[in-house]
């Protein structure tokens, strides 16, 4: 088939790679010159696990292509799905939808024969009727361009392997023949036997968010308690594990730490309640305000748990920070806890040195006051405390005992609940963890 996938970021450029290795001929489209260069190239515009070789091997296989006008998209595809971002609106908790009414405004004038139309970024309940009035208002086809929805549950560091293997496929469709496209589409999928869901479009779009809305307060559940631990001087990582080995409550989703960030869950539960506050049943998704103060307060916990560990003051004090990106296997760095903890203990005077494998370069663009280094060695020289802030493998695989011999006092602050702390403490390090008792 003929697609093509606007908004090439880490979901829609994962999503163009994978409908060619499908075998779909695809174009992928986006405003950004500069990233479809490189993406044309072979070179991906961000980490992700495996995708240079899936955009490589499509590439070359001639199935897949780039382009920046939407005229071309237009003309050359019978499936158009729009992957471009829906951010929170500044000044505003909802979702911004001026890139998905950009790719319509510009794409819909030049649809001249029946196509399907995919949203598959995360919107407000309503988009999809909304974007089926202005496709039919706009473009010669009229409503033989139709509108259907394809959310996308793919996490970032596994982009690749949720693209082509997702654990089900959810299409909201307004007729039999957008579904019957859609089982075209994704036949390869179908046919391994993938749960499948079809519904209205309505129904589509709320898969999403209600989604992310249960992973998000999933998380804040289990650091509400961990709150509570702190207070009494219980231990939330065993007490997670108890409950985890609930098969109704399950494991997963349940690590307690610093809390969630990245470019959908924070402000996709914002846009969930700013739409529910539009349709008058703000009541009904009133706990998703705990669910974000709770996430929002992990970030101060952790300053002041830093604090307490340099004796009271920030001042002056020497810091490594031990990631950059909202979470490890990516370089996105889209309302990271890390950088927001390094950014209040560098506002609080002291001298906070980043490190992470990857994101550094996004980090340093988005924060650029804040001191870096890539090597992770150069963050601990001289520091008087250590704030591990995203769970890399690399870190879990640092040498404790010479690590002490860099630091200026070893003390360590495990924000994210994944070092194996009994180990940091033989190697003469005080480690306090976000939840956990202080030893
Ligand atoms: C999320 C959804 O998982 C995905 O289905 C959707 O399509 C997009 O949003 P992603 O943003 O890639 O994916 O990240 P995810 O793996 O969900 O992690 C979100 C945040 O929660 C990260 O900051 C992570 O560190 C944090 N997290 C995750 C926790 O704090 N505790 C956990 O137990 C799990």
């Amino acid at each position: 088939m003929r697609i093509t996938v606007i908004g090439t970021g880490y979901l829609g450029a994962v999503h163009a790679a994978g409908m060619a290795a499908f075998g779909h001929d695809v174009l992928g489209v986006d405003v950004d010159a500069a990233k479809i260069e490189r993406l044309a190239h072979g070179v991906a515009p961000f980490y992700e696990p495996g995708f240079p070789d899936l955009l490589r091997e499509n590439l070359d296989a001639g199935r897949l292509r780039f382009s920046t006008s939407l005229e071309e998209a237009a003309a050359f595809g019978d499936v158009h799905f729009i992957c471009v971002g829906t951010p929170q609106k500044p000044g505003s908790t909802s979702a911004d939808m001026k890139f998905v009414d950009a790719v319509i405004e510009g794409m819909a004038p030049h649809l001249l024969r029946p196509c399907l139309i995919v949203g598959k970024s995360t919107v407000p309940v309503g988009t999809a009727a909304r974007l089926t009035e202005m496709v039919a208002r706009l473009s010669p086809a009229g409503e033989q361009a139709q509108v259907a929805w394809n959310p996308e549950f793919l996490r970032e560091g596994f982009a690749v392997n949720d693209t082509l293997h997702p654990d089900r496929l959810v299409v909201g469709v307004a007729s039999a023949d957008a579904e019957a496209t859609l089982r075209q589409v994704y036949a390869t999928i179908l046919e391994e036997g993938t749960p499948y869901v079809a519904t209205d479009v309505a129904t589509a779009e709320l898969v999403k968010v209600s989604a992310n809305a249960f992973l998000a307060t999933k998380i804040s559940f289990i650091n509400a308690i961990s709150e509570v631990c702190e207070a009494v001087g219980a231990d939330i990582v065993p007490l997670a594990t108890a409950l985890g080995h609930d098969a109704r409550i399950g494991n997963r989703f349940l690590a307690p730490g610093v809390g969630f960030g990245g470019g959908c869950l924070p402000k996709d539960i914002r846009a969930f309640l700013a739409r529910a506050e539009e349709l008058g049943i703000d009541e009904a998704l009133g706990f998703l305000r705990n669910v974000d103060a709770i996430n929002v307060n992990r970030r101060h916990s952790a300053v002041n748990l830093a604090r307490g560990m340099l004796g009271g003051s920030l001042k002056d004090k020497r810091i490594a920070i031990l990631g950059a990106a909202f979470k490890p296997n990516s370089d996105d760095i889209r309302d990271s806890p890390a950088l927001s903890v390094a950014n209040a203990l560098q506002s609080q005077g002291a001298q906070v040195r980043v490190h992470d494998p990857e994101a550094i370069e996004n980090a340093r663009a988005a924060h650029p006051l804040l001191n870096y280094t890539s090597e992770v060695h150069k963050a601990f020289e001289g520091a008087q405390l250590a704030v591990h802030l995203t769970e890399w493998q690399e870190y879990r695989d640092l040498d404790p005992l010479h690590l002490a011999t860099l630091v200026t006092t070893p003390h360590i602050l495990d924000a994210r609940n994944a070092l194996d702390i009994d180990h940091w403490r033989a190697a003469g390090w005080t480690v306090r963890a976000m939840g956990r008792p202080a030893r």
